[in-house]
């Protein structure tokens, strides 16, 4: 085809220059047969290419759908998105039948593609007193290793080769821009890290902050920022007397109001390159009088339930929900794991009370209707499987929780946007179940054999380190993970600002 309409434009242009010399010998006859070939020959080209083409192009609105028959063919089960970059437009890898998107100026980025993952070793926290909470801090300069062979076959990373280039990208050039919050602002207590130890439930959200102003990513200086971060915290805000439950919207609307008018970055962006983070799930009806937070701005919390309104996937992302534990985790060999499943916690979902009323008396799927008397701890290290089902939200910290002890995630939360999803490959170290198949629990564990299982464990050790916080930054831990997906969603379109 190209040759085809290449070689016709070769024979236009022939004809004219053709017509042009026959003209200065006045020849009209000649010339108009010549015109009158290139014409008629221009106009079958265009009937041919027309015919031929795959490509029907729609002439009100510029959108290119491309012929069913030929996309089908080349979507997997697996959900495979491809970002090319911009030189390779041209045979983009994912076809779709929607509006042609924009595509930014980032390297390649694919998802879905089975790639040898091969991750660092488990890096040991280091040891950090407290009180030395500089801003910046020098973080060591990490050199994004790769450790040797037994790790080569592992599927963890939908595409690590792209991943740890990425990721050395990002350390090297993400920039933060944390708007400035002075030390005797009346709300502090709610826009700088808290100096305390990051404890309870929902750790997550003070862990990102205090790691952050440790890190080198913040940057002074907002021209050079990638990213914009809205410091409130929603915990904080949730205790902090003079707010509470009931005016974290009002509080939020204010904030932004202040920020837009000192600022000229949220209006550029209508808050397109501003994030903040959450891990309560109250901040999911926060930004009710702030609607461009909702519908602009980068959500990073640990309800990310695409179910719900408020939580838009892609746009948002979603951080996990960690029990802090301190230093390297226990470890128990597969085969001594004698118990298959385990499941403890309060009935407080319709999804709890089915899994405990099917198996409350299984001597295999152990499931208890309320905390256990006995050590949790040496439950999941007893335990092959982890039920993390759905409570009030699709997320707790049970997922971290077996992850730690070294035990593979069994998912019952219909709608959870998992953590990392777009970097880690779920099913290669969790089994992932939909609500409804619950009577089918043992029968599918069961089924998954021996070597399935081992492989799903070992895989299970391989990403502990990205589900753990630490007081300074380690590499692929949670914080560079959670700076990973806003790397991933940071904006390339900027208005430029007029001084
Ligand atoms: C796009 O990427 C190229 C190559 O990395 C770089 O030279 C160029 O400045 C980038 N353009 C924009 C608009 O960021
Ligand atoms: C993108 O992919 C192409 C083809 O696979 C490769 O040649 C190119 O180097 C990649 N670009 C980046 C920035 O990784
Ligand atoms: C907004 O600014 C006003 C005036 O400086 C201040 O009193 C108020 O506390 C600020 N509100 C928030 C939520 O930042
Ligand atoms: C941002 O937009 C708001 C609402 O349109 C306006 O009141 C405010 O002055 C703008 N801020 C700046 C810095 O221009
Ligand atoms: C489990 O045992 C209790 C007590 O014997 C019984 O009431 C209950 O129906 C049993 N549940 C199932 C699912 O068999």
């Amino acid at each position: 085809m190209p040759d085809m309409a290449a070689s016709s434009a070769r024979f236009i242009s022939f004809s004219t220059s053709f017509a042009r010399r026959v003209l200065t010998d006045s020849c009209r006859g000649l010339f108009f047969l010549s015109v009158f070939l290139s014409f008629t020959s221009s106009i079958f080209l265009s009937l041919y290419i027309a015919y031929t083409s795959k490509l029907h192009i729609h002439p009100g609105i510029t959108q290119v759908y491309v012929n069913p028959l030929l996309e089908y063919s080349r979507i997997n089960t697996q959900t495979t998105v491809s970002v090319a970059s911009q030189q390779n437009l041209n045979t983009p890898s994912v076809v779709s039948q929607g509006p042609t998107e924009v595509l930014g100026n980032r390297s390649n980025i694919s998802i879905g593609v089975e790639e040898p993952a091969n991750v660092g070793e488990i890096p040991s926290p280091p040891s950090v007193s407290r009180g030395d909470l500089d801003r910046r801090l020098p973080e060591s300069i990490v050199e994004v290793s790769s450790t040797g062979g037994n790790d080569k076959y592992d599927n963890v990373f939908h595409d690590r080769d792209l991943f740890m280039e990425e990721y050395k990208e990002m350390k090297r050039s993400l920039k933060i821009y944390a708007y400035p919050h002075k030390k005797n602002d009346p709300f502090a207590n709610v826009l700088l890290p808290v100096e305390s130890e990051p404890g309870g439930n929902y750790a997550s959200e003070s862990y990102f902050k205090k790691a952050l102003f440790r890190s080198r990513f913040l940057t002074d200086n907002p021209s050079e920022a990638d990213l914009f971060y809205l410091p409130f915290s929603i915990a904080g805000l949730r205790h902090d007397k003079r707010v509470g439950v009931g005016g974290i919207q009002n509080f939020i609307r204010n904030y932004i109001r202040n920020i837009s008018l000192s600022y000229p970055y949220w209006n550029r962006s209508g808050g397109a390159d501003h994030f903040y983070v959450a891990c309560h799930s109250v901040g999911r009806s926060a930004m009710e009088k702030a609607v461009e937070v909702k519908l602009n701005a980068i959500q990073v919390v640990c309800s990310s339930s695409y179910f719900l309104a408020g939580y838009v996937s892609h746009k948002d992302a979603s951080i996990p929900q960690i029990w802090p534990r301190k230093g390297k985790p226990p470890t128990r060999l597969p085969s001594e794991r004698e118990n298959l499943a385990f499941y403890a916690g309060a009935m407080n979902s319709r999804v709890r009370e089915f899994l405990v009323k099917v198996w409350e008396n299984d001597s295999e799927i152990s499931v208890h209707h309320s905390r256990l008397k006995t050590p949790y701890s040496e439950a999941l290290l007893g335990s092959k499987y982890c039920i993390h089902a759905k409570g009030f939200e699709v997320n707790t910290a049970r997922i971290a929780d077996a992850l730690y002890y070294g035990c593979v995630p069994v998912v019952l939360a219909d709608h959870y946007d998992l953590p990392y999803a777009d970097i880690l490959n779920w099913n290669s170290f969790s089994v992932v179940v939909s609500t409804m198949d619950i009577p089918l629990l043992k029968k599918i564990l069961q089924e998954i054999s021996y070597n399935e299982y081992l492989r799903l464990q070992s895989n299970v050790m391989r990403v502990q380190q990205h589900f753990q916080w630490h007081h300074l930054p380690v590499d692929f831990d949670a914080f560079h993970m959670v700076m990973y997906e806003l790397w991933l969603r940071r904006s390339h379109a900027r208005i430029v600002l007029q001084y």
